[in-house]
């Protein structure tokens, strides 16, 4: 059962700044089902922004928050239903509903709809998001344009319509104790997957079958499910920074680059490593990837309190730079590929993103035009990489290496932690762990 304390004090804390705006009434819908083909849906995955308030993972779900002298928190949910739950199983209803996820008041869902016009009555402001789903959109027009037909009995409409998703989006960028203890979790069962898809590479196999060993080390240790595609990409399609087909029988002197992590009650983990799929670096590989763990490590010397969201990257840049010019995969100087952005041909992403209940978490990297600061209880990824691809004036030693390395950090007092680092990275730790299973082979 979760405990539904730091919901509630996420369901305070907006009410506050709701009501230090003026006050106003909040609607969060959960997210809808979404039909695969026929009658088969995909795996249900509720809204992060509803579920960070709530820890109500049905679909058919409302909050309502209304601010005033009496701040009210309001679920709208399915009702307990005999039938459709021998079909589809347990739904709270909304009596246990109220008691489980310490809500103030719970009601049918089919209400809503009907008592949106009087919720919206004389509420100076709705706290929503307009654009994330057509249904509720129309439907809250739709009350919006009742209320205001009202208004010659004495009723005011709402005069302001305010994106609720802003300000959550704020809470959401600095962790709460319950949400790190979840992404060490999760962060610690993706790390133990990729030291289990290292143990079972050989060549011969299949990208799939690490899929596959991965997907099961999530699922074994009690993780819903990924928290995105696994990208199992071996030789060239390490290259492809969205390969997801994971279908290629790996080669003799391959590398293999491995992005996964798993979404564990709601709250993802994203781990890259790569690694040789016959166990050993070859002398260009492991250029490369020294190359890209001495980029890492600046970057994360770069994550500390204070320092601006994009002086982790610029770290990792100056270093990967660096590398290609003495590597001689570029000519000139340092400034002049940093201001060129020439380096951009093997190294095209960013550093890093917000992570927690999304894998690009919520949150505005710039504030007012600058890069905001980091403070103690954000998580990022610290990712770079280098990737390149055949080309008449690169080294052939070096056609079709990319590597990422990939890390999940939590910004600390001190500077900041990777709660990532079981996944083994260092060259010897990769080729000891790899060797230890050829032995026991
Ligand atoms: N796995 C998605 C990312 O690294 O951004
Ligand atoms: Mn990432
Ligand atoms: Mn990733």
């Amino acid at each position: 059962m979760t405990d539904p304390t730091p919901f509630k004090a996420r369901r305070e804390r907006l009410l506050q700044q709701m009501q230090a705006r003026g006050g106003g009434i909040a609607l969060i819908p959960t997210a809808p089902e979404a039909l695969r083909n026929r009658d088969t849906h995909y795996p249900y995955r509720f809204d992060s922004y509803f579920y960070y308030l709530t820890g109500f993972r049905e679909p058919e779900a409302v909050l309502v928050l209304v601010a005033g002298d009496e701040p009210k928190s309001i679920l709208y949910c399915r009702t307990k239903d005999e039938e459709r739950e021998i079909w589809d199983g347990y739904r709270f209803g909304p009596e246990a509903a109220c008691e489980a996820f310490a809500m103030d008041e719970a009601h049918p869902i089919g209400e809503l709809g009907p008592m949106l016009p009087g919720l919206l009555a004389d509420q100076a402001a709705l706290f929503f998001s307009l654009g994330h789903d057509a249904h509720w959109d129309q439907q809250v027009t739709a009350a919006l344009n009742a209320a205001r037909a009202n208004t010659r009995s004495g009723v005011t409409a709402p005069a302001m319509v305010t994106d609720v998703r802003a300000l959550v989006d704020e809470m959401r960028l600095v962790k709460d104790d319950s949400e790190i203890a979840r992404m060490r979790r999760a962060a610690a069962i993706s790390a133990e997957a990729h030291r289990q898809a290292m143990a079972t590479a050989r060549p011969g196999g299949f990208e799939y079958e690490l899929d596959a060993v991965i997907g099961q080390c999530f699922r074994r240790a009690g993780s819903q499910a990924p928290a995105y595609p696994s990208i199992v990409a071996s030789g060239p399609n390490a290259c492809v920074l969205h390969y997801v087909e994971n279908d290629r029988k790996m080669q003799d002197g391959d590398l293999v680059l491995i992005d996964a992590g798993c979404e564990l009650d709601g709250y993802a983990s994203d781990i890259t490593r790569t690694f040789p799929v016959n166990g050993r670096f070859s002398g260009p590989q492991r250029d490369i990837y020294e190359l890209v763990l001495g980029a890492q490590a600046a970057a994360v010397a770069a994550t500390r309190p204070g320092a601006a969201w994009n002086d982790p990257h610029e770290a990792a840049v100056k270093v990967l730079a660096q590398g290609m010019l003495d590597l001689k995969l570029l000519a000139g100087s340092l400034d002049g590929v940093l201001e060129s952005h020439e380096y951009r041909r093997f190294y095209m992403h960013r550093t890093g993103h917000w992570l927690g209940l999304d894998v690009h978490d919520a949150g505005e990297y710039k504030l007012e035009g600058a890069w905001r600061s980091l403070v103690p209880g954000m998580m990022l990824t610290i990712e770079p990489g280098c990737y390149i691809r055949p080309a008449d004036d690169v080294p052939e030693a070096f056609w079709h290496i990319g590597v990422r390395i990939e890390d999940d950090a939590l910004v600390t007092p001190a500077g900041c932690e990777l709660i990532t680092v079981d996944a083994p990275k260092s060259v010897a730790d990769i080729e000891a762990l790899m060797a230890r299973m050829r032995d026991a082979a």
